[in-house]
């Protein structure tokens, strides 16, 4: 740096034409693949998948073109192409049949997340399979634990009616977690922003004896418009509110590395930061602080919007796609959960 610093500075004193010329480096494609400093691989990517009851479905999401909920009989060949097209993991998302206020579903040993992973690992033993660890798909409310009810279980009359209760959720999540890993899961991705939920999987893993299954932590989640899509993906909209008293506020920074610090201290062993392009500030001040692997989730929205552009001939969309995850690589993350995973893995390989 300071070199080049002291270069620029004779030339000015001197008054000459320049002499450095960063276009020399750029003149030919093999020079500009020779100096280029962030390469894209499949190896980067992590692919979301929706899955659903039924036999041979495969339903296009209206908002997300190119993705569907699956059936399980159908996501398996889906996950075989994505890995013999080199993509390492998958982060599965489920749609139950009945949606109750505890979201049973999610650790029922036969729910539909538990059946998925058996038949992914079976077919394809090698895929990394991560479970997004939430309720939000599974309770009839739509919010991602346990919300506080006059007459149920857990009422806390110090609460407002409707707030979604922190420590009751926090056992639910490690046994769903412990429901998972027995089904075959690498990964738990616990994703509802409760606090001490890192922790309290990681125990409840532990003490059931699934000490090598991983923890990915989705530290840094803000509470965003860009998640729009998905609700609709995932059939998962809050009936009430939002999700702004557990997601994080959008204006904040140094939050977020709390969020961070807190989940480290709690044993997680992967970060994640979400959404991606607009918070690449953070995904490069979590890269500078904590040297964990960081994942960055582009979300629904993120791909939504790059489609709807290019659908109404605005801009390319493999040229947008690719520049959007080369960006969330250069700021930092070593892996972006992305529903471009499989075409990205087609375009830079091709
Ligand atoms: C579940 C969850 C959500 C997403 C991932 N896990 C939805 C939400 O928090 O509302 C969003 C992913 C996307 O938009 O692609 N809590």
């Amino acid at each position: 740096m300071t070199s080049i610093n002291n270069e620029l500075q004779s030339e000015i004193e001197i008054g000459n034409s320049p002499r450095i010329r960063p276009r020399r480096l750029r003149r030919t494609p093999a020079l500009r693949r020779m100096v280029q400093e962030t390469k894209l691989s499949p190896d980067d990517f992590i692919y979301p998948l929706f899955i659903r009851h039924g036999k041979d479905i495969q339903q296009p999401i209206r908002s997300m073109p190119g993705q569907f909920q699956w059936s399980i009989d159908r996501v398996v060949g889906e996950v075989k192409t994505a890995y013999s097209l080199g993509i390492p993991a998958v982060v599965l998302f489920g749609i139950p049949e009945i949606k109750d206020a505890c979201g049973t579903e999610n650790y029922n040993p036969n729910g539909i997340i538990p059946n998925a992973i058996r038949a992914i690992k079976d077919a394809v033993p090698e895929m990394t399979v991560i479970s997004d660890m939430c309720f939000c798909e599974y309770t009839d409310h739509g919010h991602c634990g346990i919300i506080n009810q006059r007459g149920e279980e857990h009422y806390d009359a110090h609460l407002p009616e409707g707030y979604l209760l922190n420590d009751p959720t926090l056992e639910l999540l490690a046994q769903a977690s412990i429901v998972h890993a027995e089904a075959g899961a690498d990964i738990i991705a616990p994703s509802g922003m409760m606090d001490g939920m890192v922790g309290a999987i990681r125990s409840g893993l532990d003490g059931a004896g699934f000490d090598s299954v991983i923890v990915m932590s989705y530290a840094v989640k803000y509470a965003s418009g860009f998640y729009g899509p998905f609700r609709e993906a995932a059939e998962s909209p809050p009936q009430f509110g939002d999700r702004s008293e557990y997601q994080m506020d959008p204006a904040n920074k140094r939050e977020a590395l709390k969020e961070v610090a807190l989940d480290v201290a709690e044993g997680a062993d992967m970060l994640m930061v979400k959404p991606a392009l607009p918070y690449l500030d953070i995904v490069s001040a979590v890269r500078q602080t904590y040297d964990l692997p960081l994942a960055a989730y582009q979300v629904s929205g993120e791909y939504a919007m790059i489609h709807a552009a290019a659908a109404n001939g605005w801009i390319d969309l493999q040229r947008c796609a690719l520049e959007t995850l080369t960006s969330i690589k250069r700021a930092g993350a070593d892996m972006i959960l992305s529903y471009f995973a499989k075409e990205a893995a087609q375009w830079i390989t091709r």
